[in-house]
């Protein structure tokens, strides 16, 4: 163990893991997989210029090329396939949370399994989902659900997706039929998974399907977005009065490049607003949480030219500041004074180099945030496997366990074993929540020595 010292945090605090379904699961058929078998040549033809030109300038990503090069420039890489075969092993899987002393998972249930051919139910799925939420309940795990976690079934995206509000109804009667057959297995509801970044790499700069570069488009869907957001709360709670509902969102941390220079704040400000409260504020009203999903900071000149900063990289070349944390927990429950859960938060690790300090320096980031009276309720890390990483494919390995997507071994990495014993020692006094109410923790001053400089 380090030398970190072991602080309660408040009751039936939730250590969990994150993940999504086309992720994780394997064999999906949706918008999303139609795509990679049409691209998966060309992405890998183009590796180069999207990891090194493009991620750079859109989002800031500086990558090691000779580290990465030899799996991005090959087309396997790019095809999600069996994924991390999470959809066979959920259980073996559940027992490695257990293991590692796990007491939430974050996990999206898969819309094109649900309903694969428009207003036909899957029987045998929606039973694939209750067998797999009754899992969760018998390993005492809390289960937080994500009904949208970017993909859709591919007759939902031939109807023009969320780019055509009518359309909202048919998410809206998926996610009745969820609520109705297995909304009484979970108290937890992520709705949608981050429609900003969805939004910007969709139909902004054009990289994710439907490939679109279209400011106009890309407005009109993330105000779908909040409609989708606002109908589905509205009729979750309808059904379920007691759920706790919330969302998954990105929420960077925007800086000043030049902190004196009152333009490069102003532009900060601007960019924090555009990113991370435009949304939020339109649905506060329905919201019971917020997910805050943390990887970065971004820090703005007067230019309105992204930098970032000196600190370390992590495999996918973004820089790592984990500590940044706190600020962004600062700003959102200023904003919002709501229950807060980390439902996203991490790092691409494959050799583990990091990943321990990074957790440290999170946990002191959320014992900070507490101590300054945020109502913080759970901290879930991105994520539990090794999983498929979008149009990046399969070279960043953001897992607390590593899989060989050819014997589909998981192995537990180093960091995830201390991440375990740090919970026990420190956190062991955290229960399940379930049934329980949100109910605000007494802040407490709370130091721990800092281990690492930033
Ligand atoms: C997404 C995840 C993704 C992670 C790491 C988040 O934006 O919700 O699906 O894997 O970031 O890139």
């Amino acid at each position: 163990m380090s030398g970190m010292k072991h602080r309660a945090f408040p009751e039936g605090f939730l250590w969990g893991a994150s993940t999504a379904a086309h992720q994780v699961e394997g064999n999906n058929t949706n918008q999303w997989s139609e795509w990679e078998k049409a691209n998966a040549k060309y992405l890998a033809a183009n590796a180069y210029s999207r990891l090194m030109i493009d991620a750079k300038k859109y989002l800031g990503w500086d990558v090691d090329w000779e580290a990465v090069k030899s799996r991005a420039e090959r087309p396997e890489n790019y095809i999600s396939g069996d994924a991390a075969d999470h959809y066979r092993r959920y259980k073996d899987d559940f027992m490695i949370l257990k293991q590692l002393n796990l007491n939430a998972f974050r996990f999206s249930i898969e819309w094109s399994r649900i309903e694969p051919e428009e207003g036909k139910w899957d029987e045998d799925e929606i039973e694939h989902y209750r067998r797999y939420l009754h899992e969760l309940k018998q390993q005492g795990i809390e289960p937080i659900v994500t009904l949208w976690h970017w993909t859709v079934p591919v007759w939902f995206a031939e109807r023009g997706g969320f780019e055509r509000q009518e359309n909202v109804r048919y998410f809206e009667r998926f996610i009745t039929k969820i609520a109705d057959e297995l909304g009484d297995d979970f108290s937890y509801v992520t709705l949608l998974n981050e429609p900003n970044v969805y939004v910007y790499a969709s139909y902004l700069i054009g990289q994710w399907p439907p490939e679109k570069r279209s400011a106009l488009m890309a407005i009109k869907v993330y105000h779908n977005l909040q409609i989708a957001h606002k109908r589905g709360y509205a009729m979750l709670k309808q059904r379920h009065p007691a759920m706790k509902i919330g969302i998954a969102f990105a929420l960077g941390d925007m800086q000043p490049a030049q902190p004196r220079n009152m333009l490069s704040r102003l532009v900060a400000t601007v960019a924090a607003y555009m990113q991370n409260w435009w949304y939020l504020n339109r649905i506060s009203k329905e919201l019971d949480f917020i997910g805050v999903n943390y990887y970065m900071t971004t820090y703005f000149t007067w230019r309105g030219v992204m930098q970032y900063s000196q600190a370390p990289k992590s495999d996918a070349g973004w820089h790592m500041e984990p500590k940044d944390l706190e600020r962004v927990l600062l700003a959102t429950w200023k904003r919002y004074r709501k229950p807060i859960i980390i439902t996203e938060n991490g790092l691409a690790d494959g050799g583990d180099v990091h990943r321990q300090w990074w957790l440290e320096q999170t946990i002191e980031a959320m014992q900070a945030a507490l101590a300054k009276g945020v109502d913080l309720r759970g901290y879930l890390h991105w994520s539990l496997l090794d999983n498929f990483e979008w149009s990046f494919g399969w070279w960043p390995k953001f897992g607390l366990v590593a899989v060989d997507r050819k014997t589909m071994k998981r192995v537990v990495r180093p960091s995830a074993k201390w991440f375990a014993d740090f919970i026990k020692q420190t956190a062991a006094k955290s229960t399940n929540t379930n049934g329980t109410e949100l109910r605000a923790p007494a802040p407490k001053q709370q130091q721990l020595s800092r281990r690492h400089g930033k």
